[in-house]
């Protein structure tokens, strides 16, 4: 559910009609819903009840620091993977203490800064980084809490560029090895050991690889047991899907019900926290980005719906071939339906935002790309030198910029010509 919805023909965002929104921040726009977000952070939080848990939104999906500020209010705590990630949430408001910080590849530097604020949990995915942690908190005399990210090779089922729980994936470390790298954590004097954590993939829809996941790490954690290590949190990750098209993933009820059920067989699970890092559950359905049409083109074997956004203000359906349903704005005018490409102004065929659409569009209206609250702004680069698009939120009757459009200069801004001397001429 959000709160995106047509009244007499015209799609809202909350109580603001879009078209109110593009004429005043113009197109390309992506636009947040504030009481979406907050139902979906709370859809969490409700559901996990009275267990104890924490939800680390992830970052990564939507990081602008109105949306990080208005989770931070709420009580969130937030999954980080960069030291960039981490001054956001800083400057948003968040609490440090709240903060978990995955990735595969944390510098020195980003782990003494983390360390310098006091962040909750590392989510340490290979040998090599815990020696690293352990070396960057022994010079500063202090002591890194730490959770091992363990792969516990199971099929998220989901499309190969973000399925992250497979043997062959990058991430975390296998579950066969994580006891060896446990017991060598708890002999080193600059961890501690916090937590267990995994994160198996995203855009799941699909209950069964999370909950064969749960059982695998619970093994881990009887045999961590057996060893005298005890750890206070089990994380597992983000991951749930969001319906886009035709996919029906269950909701943060369902699966926290099931996970909660499967958890309570375990003993002493009561006094294990929860921690959870959903981005794309609580960002995707809360945005979408507002294009104009420019040109209709109509063609032999195609016909083209030129907007004024690309590939590069939204790369998933380049990227992914994800669908995103493409909805005209203001349906009171009458218009001819016809199928059409969807594609932007960028130079390459590879710039569309959906393909074979029915749409009854004209040159000049108005499109929501719905679903564009997560992996949309936060992917955007400036490819054809193209500005990055503002952001709105808007909040019942209310709208506001959190970022206004990259101006011009911003492109080369931090570039330098060339010295003009004898040294440099061609
Ligand atoms: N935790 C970790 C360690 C992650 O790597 C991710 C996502 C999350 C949490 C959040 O997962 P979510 O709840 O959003 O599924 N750009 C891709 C998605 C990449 C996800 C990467 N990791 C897309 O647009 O589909």
């Amino acid at each position: 559910m959000d709160h995106f919805n047509y009244r007499d023909g015209v799609l809202y965002g909350e109580d603001i009609p879009l078209t109110r929104v593009a004429d005043e921040f113009g197109t390309p726009c992506y636009v947040y819903s504030k009481a979406t977000l907050a139902r979906h952070f709370r859809a969490y939080t409700e559901a996990l009840g009275g267990h104890p848990h924490l939800i680390c939104y992830a970052v990564k999906a939507n990081s602008n620091l109105a949306v990080l500020g208005l989770l931070a209010r709420l009580g969130a705590g937030f999954d980080i993977v960069s030291v960039g990630e981490l001054e956001r949430v800083l400057a948003a408001g968040g609490d440090p203490a709240k903060v978990v910080f995955s990735g595969v590849a944390k510098q020195a530097g980003e782990m003494a800064r983390a360390l310098e604020v006091g962040i909750k949990c590392f989510n340490v995915e290979s040998r090599p980084e815990l020696e690293r942690l352990n070396a960057v908190a022994g010079r500063l005399g202090t002591v890194a809490p730490v959770s091992l990210r363990v792969n516990p090779d199971v099929d998220a089922g989901t499309h190969p560029y973000i399925s992250t729980g497979l043997k062959d994936n990058k991430f975390g470390i296998p579950v066969d090895e994580a006891l060896a790298v446990y017991t060598h954590a708890a002999g080193l004097d600059h961890v501690r050991i916090v937590g267990l954590d995994c994160h198996i993939g995203s855009q799941l829809t699909e209950l069964a690889p999370f909950l064969d996941a749960l059982d695998r790490l619970l093994m881990l954690l009887e045999r961590l047991r057996e060893q005298g290590i005890e750890v206070e949190h089990l994380d597992l990750g983000g991951g749930l899907g969001v319906p886009y098209h035709d996919e029906h993933p269950p909701a943060p009820f369902d699966y926290a019900t099931a996970l909660l059920e499967r958890l309570a067989q375990w003993p002493g699970s009561e006094r294990l926290t929860l921690l959870f890092e959903p981005g794309r559950s609580i960002a995707a359905n809360a945005g979408v980005l507002l294009t104009r049409v420019e040109f209709l083109k109509p063609g032999e074997t195609k016909n083209f719906a030129i907007v004024d956004a690309a590939m590069n203000d939204l790369i998933r359906p380049a990227l992914y071939q994800a669908w995103q349903a493409i909805l005209p704005v203001d349906t009171r005018r009458p218009r001819e339906t016809g199928t059409f490409d969807v594609v932007g102004p960028v130079c390459e065929t590879g710039d569309f935002l959906g393909k074979d659409r029915e749409l009854a569009i004209a040159a000049g209206d108005l499109l929501a790309v719905r679903s564009a609250g997560a992996y949309g702004f936060v992917m955007a680069s400036n490819y054809n030198s193209r500005p990055r698009p503002p952001e709105v939120m808007v909040d019942g009757e209310r709208v506001h910029l959190v970022r206004r459009r990259e101006p011009l200069e911003a492109l080369w801004a931090g570039e330098a010509l060339l010295p003009d001397d004898e040294a440099t001429a061609p």
